[in-house]
């Protein structure tokens, strides 16, 4: 029998130029830049740059990658009106599920596969992830979407449309920050689920789509939105250490902590645990860092487990006034620039994706008519 490898743990199925994890020290690049640098002293559209080209832009060129994501930011008149005529979904990913499928009925190249119409879908589904996600914010609320507005850069011109004030720049900065650090992953599930459907030589819509599907479980996108519900649950400091350790007895999974590659802290966590606070202290509610500390203090010394990326965002998104449920769709408003430089790095060099099973069922069996069983 061959070694079967559960859940793919562990195995390299392919070389990539795109990011490397070091899970053994907790060092995350993103074509060779290490991540703490990049939140430090580079930008969204830089970094979007930077996983398309495989290198940083010269100014004039990260001038021209901001006009056309800024040129792509607005969706068709007929993709609002099927966000307003969707029934509301049990969960908002389904609906951005649908609508990333539907861009590409009205994408003029979306069977065209030469580079040059692929890195133009990149470009599309990039600049209009955004939009799709406020308009859904809004329209569920009753309200008309804003169109975005040219003068705001990408992680500014998303909070804009979503809540209609223009955030200030700190908050903007912070939120930047937040979709540099969820820009790509390497093999992680959506991510490998885009490359398996690219691999066939389908779409990048369909390949997203897949992504989207992927992202939308608890295990991997939808973490971040279950750490904020257990916040909101617990509600106070003094009733944390009871809830957790009454999770922990129960055998419950506690959301937002362990990880498949990391085993030390995931650097992305690092660098959200400052923002969460600072935020917290920007918008004077600190209540959810404290608490959001305190789990994570429980979660090391009771189980050794480090807070992953999903944690502390989730604080942070919260003081931001993002809504709940929307917290698993900002990770692909940023993420689909890492599966879009995956795609594209998948169809340079494409090899079907096929793995193997073992197959454990019953064999030698006799076809019985169906009057006989
Ligand atoms: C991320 C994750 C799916 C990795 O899973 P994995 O590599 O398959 O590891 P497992 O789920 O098998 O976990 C290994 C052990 O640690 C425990 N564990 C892992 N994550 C845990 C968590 N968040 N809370 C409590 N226990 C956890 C498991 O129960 C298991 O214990 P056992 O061996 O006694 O059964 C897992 O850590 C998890 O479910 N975390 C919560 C969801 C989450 O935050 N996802 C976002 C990831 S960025």
């Amino acid at each position: 029998m061959a070694e079967v490898k559960v859940g793919l743990q562990d195995v390299v199925i392919a070389t990539t130029e795109i990011c490397s994890i070091d899970g053994q020290r907790g060092i995350l690049t993103y074509r060779g830049y290490n991540i703490h640098d990049l939140a430090e002293h580079s930008t969204f559209e830089e970094v979007v740059y930077l996983l398309w080209y495989g290198r940083l832009p010269r100014p004039a060129e990260l001038d021209e990658l901001r006009r056309q994501l800024v040129e792509h930011r607005p969706i068709a008149p007929e993709m609002v009106d099927l966000l307003k005529r969707l029934p509301p979904p049990q969960h908002p990913m389904e609906t951005l599920r649908t609508a990333v499928s539907a861009l590409s009925l009205y994408d003029p190249e979306a069977e065209d596969m030469s580079l040059e119409a692929n890195r133009r879908k990149a470009l599309r589904l990039t600049g209009q992830m955004g939009t799709i996600v406020a308009a859904f914010g809004r329209i569920r609320d009753g309200q008309e979407p804003i169109p975005p507005d040219p003068n705001l850069n990408h992680a500014a011109n998303f909070l804009y449309m979503l809540t209609g004030q223009a955030p200030d720049a700190e908050t903007a900065r912070h939120f930047d920050v937040a979709l540099i650090l969820h820009a790509d992953h390497s093999f992680n599930a959506s991510t490998f689920a885009a490359r398996v459907t690219a691999s066939t030589l389908s779409d990048m819509h369909s390949a997203i789509t897949s992504a989207i599907g992927t992202l939308k479980g608890p295990l991997h996108g939808g973490a971040n939105e279950q750490v904020m519900r257990m916040l909101l649950e617990i509600q106070t400091l003094d009733r944390v250490d009871d809830h957790i350790h009454r999770l922990l007895a129960e055998k419950k999974k506690i959301m937002g902590f362990g990880h498949r590659v990391y085993h030390t802290e995931d650097p992305r966590a690092t660098v959200l645990r400052k923002m969460s606070e600072a935020l917290g202290r920007r918008h004077h509610d600190t209540r959810w860092f404290e608490m959001s500390k305190r789990i994570e203090e429980l979660m090391i010394r009771e189980k050794k487990l480090n807070a992953n990326v999903d944690f502390y965002s989730a604080s942070a998104y919260y003081v931001m006034g993002i809504p709940v449920d929307l917290y698993p769709l900002i990770f692909a408003v940023s993420r689909i620039s890492g599966w879009t430089a995956h795609v594209l790095e998948q169809y340079a060099n494409n090899k079907l994706i096929r793995p193997l099973a073992e197959y454990t069922g019953p064999t030698n069996q006799k076809y019985v008519p169906i009057d006989q069983r």
